[in-house]
């Protein structure tokens, strides 16, 4: 079929779908080479890294792969320091703690990784693509990842955001629907005002920025990849599709949960695990945050404090308490190999 042909040939890919960076290990060097290797992108999802993991990840990527592979990471906010929030927060993760049989921890030394090391990392390994979301870099950080030889893909969830994101330059935009799993990339309005349906953002952004547009949220097939092109889109972004393929580094429990049929249906937006808005399949952990929402700390202060909660029940398979990221879709999910994905994409593209 024909489609805006800019971001394939760019990025010297035979299949336009990226596979999604989702930082939390999903994203094992293993997969992100295999996509790449079929003829997609693969993307480190590198958010939650520190730059020596960063640098070491990036190297075993290479070792599997002679083929572009994009690297990602999350642009810091100003979280508000907010200490009756966290123990709001923390007085109802203790019920959790207390079933998975552990005790609060000590006050995290740092909430998140220092962003400025983390992009250093970035810059110094020279990776073929960079995509980043929940803000917009500094215009001279897209410079020297240019300079560098970088391909500059940003996200944005609105048309304000793609617009903002095209005057700093970037290569590309992820227009992520609000059918997307995962956290929201949102940076200019309230997360509530903006979810947008990913039919109704990937034309309006394409009629807004010159820059080719990859169509991210609710897309698990070639069904979705066409449709997608056909909305304008150079590519599409998929993450929950990946999430259980055979090379994934996701939980076990938070594979199984995508792959238990209608109960993946029952998806929700949330700001419980993270204190940013992110979907996920609805469990008890969200439940019973829920009448506290709109009061827990900013991220990355809450995702520093539930953090022993999402590990401990992890370990212990108790999908109650994980952040079951998924999108709208992510019922449609089929336990299969990363290349087969792919390749199940390109022979539904071919026979259009
Ligand atoms: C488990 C998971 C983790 C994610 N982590 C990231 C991330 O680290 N960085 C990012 O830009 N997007 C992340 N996303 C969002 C994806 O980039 C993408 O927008 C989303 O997966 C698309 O929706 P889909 O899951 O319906 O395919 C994540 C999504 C999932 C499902």
């Amino acid at each position: 079929m024909k489609y805006d042909k800019r971001i394939v040939r760019l990025l010297g890919m035979q299949t336009p779908v990226i596979q999604a960076p989702m930082a939390g290990g999903t994203t094992t060097p293993e997969l992100v080479a295999a996509v790449s290797e079929s003829g997609g992108l693969g993307s480190i999802g590198a958010g939650y890294l520190s730059p020596e993991a960063i640098t070491s990840t990036i190297e075993q990527t290479r070792e599997r792969t002679g083929r572009g592979f994009a690297v990602n990471l999350f642009v810091p906010g100003e979280p508000a320091e907010d200490a009756a929030a966290v123990e709001r927060s923390n007085s109802r993760l203790d019920v959790f703690r207390a079933d998975l049989g552990i005790e609060r921890p000590a006050p995290p030394a740092r909430y998140a990784p220092v962003f400025d090391d983390q992009f250093e990392a970035v810059v110094a390994a020279h990776v073929p693509v960079f995509s980043f979301t929940f803000g917009a870099l500094q215009p001279v950080e897209v410079a020297r990842l240019k300079e560098g030889g970088t391909v500059v893909i940003g996200t944005a969830t609105t048309v304000d955001e793609a617009i903002a994101l095209a005057a700093i330059d970037v290569d590309m935009i992820v227009a992520q629907g609000a059918e997307a799993g995962g956290h929201r990339g949102t940076f200019m309005h309230p997360a509530e005002q903006a979810l947008i349906g990913t039919m109704a953002l990937v034309p309006q952004i394409v009629d807004s920025v010159s820059v080719p547009v990859i169509a991210s949220g609710g897309i698990m097939d070639g069904r979705g990849v066409a449709a997608a092109l056909m909305l304008g889109a150079g590519a599409v972004q998929m993450g929950s599709a990946f999430v259980v393929c055979d090379e994934s580094g996701a939980q076990p429990a938070h594979r199984e949960a995508l792959l238990a049929g209608p109960a993946a249906r029952e998806t929700v937006v949330t700001r419980a695990f993270s204190g940013k808005a992110a979907r996920g399949i609805r469990n008890r952990f969200i439940d019973e945050l829920a009448p506290v929402a709109d009061q827990l700390p900013d991220y990355p202060i809450q995702n520093a404090w539930t953090k022993d909660v999402r590990a401990a029940a992890g370990a212990q398979g108790r999908a109650e308490y994980m952040s079951l990221w998924a999108g709208q879709a992510a019922a449609l999910a089929v336990k299969r190999s990363a290349a087969q994905i792919v390749d199940s994409i390109r022979q539904h593209l071919d026979a259009l």
